[in-house]
């Protein structure tokens, strides 16, 4: 009888709490989320995109083990605009990080723009449920808004957890002679020798308006100082960027200025570790969500010296090679704590390699796209939006499973939400898709039709999936203004200068033309009803853009030393991160 009693219990048990217990392990089996983003790396750097001479066996093992993106895009060919877009899943446009101007990417931590506060990043969705989130290397997504320390456009304000890393991009503040003042020096030493010039004639011009009794003595000194001084702020702001721009911040506190270069990869992946370490310890019952942002492969190259002369392919190589093996201790260290088989690990880049950028002497010192055309900077080419992309889930993806469908990175947001199952914001337009059902195999078709590809604030590109067969039609509106035989621009193909209107669109097949060489005739009317269709579609997209106020406007963007954070003991450019100040070796 007792034991009778007793089976009767656990019967009940399992009548009445089945859904509970369904529950329960649902939520602690939400997956932990490690994302792995490169900054500038070229679809043609990596091992499994095709690349046979470069070394890259941490990110081919994601795709070995879980799925190859081969069509993935970026919402913006610049790291800024393509940042936010991965983090809200909306076009940059929609959330004011677009550029209306030449300069792309916030050039100061102490500018005034940056990601609103009032949009959503995937990882405050996460936060929702309850996710430890972490964020270490390159942020690039603002500071604060009116004083230094609102930090309205903090990664804290986005869901982050810790922080730490760089406000600002890896812009060669300081580095082995590779300095922006070198640089720019290198690009283009007229403008250099321009600003004493320009100071000298107007000098000269007040002297002899006073000659002429034009001007009297005070109009003489004010206008000689003027000229003097205002060529001296481009001057004094380029040569001490590294006062600006150099900040390593903990959290919400500068750590580390000026920033060192030598070892940084080791001090991120340290960092990647004590985050999963803390996580593991102090975190048990809660998933993460880690976010490791690269400053590579991005100029300039500070490639730890284990890791100099190890490639085929001079400093760029050996620093793709870096960033891998650094990406393969973040995935080993999530492997010892036991954590990979519930672990969804994404890597990615923010945009294509850089065809034109060089080192400080002038080599080339940018990434390579493979098979596509153009590069960073350029919008509409998918050299500068088609990423090298791969995923693993550990048996929710299929290992080797190859993704050919167009996807964008705006769909990490709603993947996000369904895998926390959380629903996506409601009060505005997300423009990803989840791609779950796509990395789950349980569609074989994109949910994208159209996808816009923007220079800047216009749109230059589009890309339409046909409904049957298998083709994906890119229609380009504009083409960068490229130097004769070649494809790139001297520097970058800016968008507002270097990309004009074309006469009449050019359309590809780019699933089955993808380096876009030979272009559809758009008077047959198959073709021609193709351009129909995405022509509709950019228009009815154009219709859903609400006006905001660009965060990248020239007094948004602007210097404000009111906004500039320094070091604790309140000196600039005076100190090192204690973490890492007397322990030079770094246990990995
Ligand atoms: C492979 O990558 C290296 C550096 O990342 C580059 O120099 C080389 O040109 C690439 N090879 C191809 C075929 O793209
Ligand atoms: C970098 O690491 C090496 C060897 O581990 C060490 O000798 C050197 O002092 C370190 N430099 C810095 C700036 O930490």
């Amino acid at each position: 009888m007792h034991h009778s009693s007793i089976f009767v219990y656990v019967v009940l048990l399992l009548v009445c709490f089945p859904t509970n217990k369904v529950n329960s392990a649902d939520d602690q089996t939400l997956p932990n989320i490690l994302l792995i983003y490169a900054d500038d790396l070229g679809i043609g750097d990596i091992g499994c995109f095709g690349n046979d001479t470069i070394r890259t066996p941490s990110i081919d093992s994601i795709a070995a083990q879980g799925a190859k993106l081969t069509h993935h895009l970026t919402a913006a060919p610049v790291c800024t605009p393509s940042r936010a877009a991965f983090l809200t899943g909306r076009y940059p446009i929609r959330s004011g990080m677009a550029s209306p101007r030449r300069v792309t990417a916030l050039p100061f931590a102490a500018g005034r723009g940056g990601l609103p506060a009032n949009e959503t990043a995937f990882t405050e969705l996460a936060k929702e449920k309850g996710y430890h989130t972490g964020i270490i290397g390159k942020w690039h997504l603002g500071m604060s808004c009116e004083t230094a320390s609102d930090y309205c456009h903090h990664p804290k304000r986005f869901g982050f957890d810790y922080f730490y890393g760089t406000i600002i991009s890896n812009t060669r503040f300081n580095g082995d002679g590779e300095e922006i003042m070198t640089w720019l020096y290198a690009f283009n030493p007229s403008l250099w020798r321009g600003l004493p010039l320009t100071a000298i004639i107007g000098v000269l011009t007040s002297w002899i308006l006073k000659r002429f009794g034009v001007l009297g003595n005070r109009g003489f000194c004010f206008l000689a100082v003027l000229s003097i001084v205002l060529p001296l702020i481009p001057y004094v702001l380029v040569r001490h960027w590294l006062w600006f721009n150099s900040m390593f911040f903990r959290n919400d506190e500068v750590v580390e200025h000026p920033v060192r270069f030598e070892n940084m990869t080791k001090r991120l992946v340290r960092e990647g570790l004590d985050f999963l370490e803390d996580h593991q310890k102090n975190h048990p019952n809660t998933p993460f969500l880690l976010f490791m942002s690269w400053l590579q492969v991005h100029t300039h190259l500070h490639t730890g010296k284990e890791f100099e002369g190890v490639s085929k392919h001079g400093p760029y190589g050996d620093n793709v090679e870096e960033m891998d093996w650094a990406s393969g201790q973040i995935l080993k260290g999530v492997e010892r704590l036991g954590m990979k088989e519930n672990t969804f690990v994404y890597f990615s880049s923010d945009n294509g390699g850089h065809l034109e950028e060089t080192d400080g002497k002038g080599r080339r010192a940018g990434g390579h796209n493979g098979i596509y055309r153009g590069g960073k900077v350029m919008g509409g080419m998918d050299g500068g939006i088609r990423v090298p992309t791969t995923v693993m889930w550990p048996g929710k993806i299929r290992p080797g499973l190859v993704i050919d469908e167009p996807t964008s990175q705006m769909d990490m947001l709603p993947t996000i939400a369904e895998m926390v199952n959380v629903p996506v914001p409601q009060d505005r337009i997300i423009d990803g898709k989840s791609m779950l059902p796509l990395l789950t195999e349980k569609e074989s078709k994109t949910n994208h039709s159209f996808l816009f590809h923007y220079c800047g604030v216009k749109i230059v590109a589009a890309r339409y999936r046909s409904i049957k067969g298998n083709h994906v039609f890119k229609v380009h509106y504009a083409w960068p203004k490229w130097l004769p035989n070649s494809g790139q621009c001297d520097f970058a193909c800016s968008c507002p200068d270097h990309h004009p209107w074309l006469e009449t669109p050019v359309m590809y097949d780019i699933a089955n033309d993808p380096s876009e060489k030979t272009p559809l005739d758009i008077t047959i009317p198959k073709y021609a009803k193709v351009l129909e269709k995405i022509n509709q579609a950019k228009k009815e997209h154009m219709d859903s853009i609400e006006q905001v106020e660009y965060q990248q406007s020239f007094s948004n963007t602007v210097y404000r030393p009111w906004l500039q954070v320094w070091c604790p003991n309140g000196l600039p450019v005076n100190c090192i991160d204690p973490k890492f100040k007397d322990k030079v070796e770094i246990d990995l």
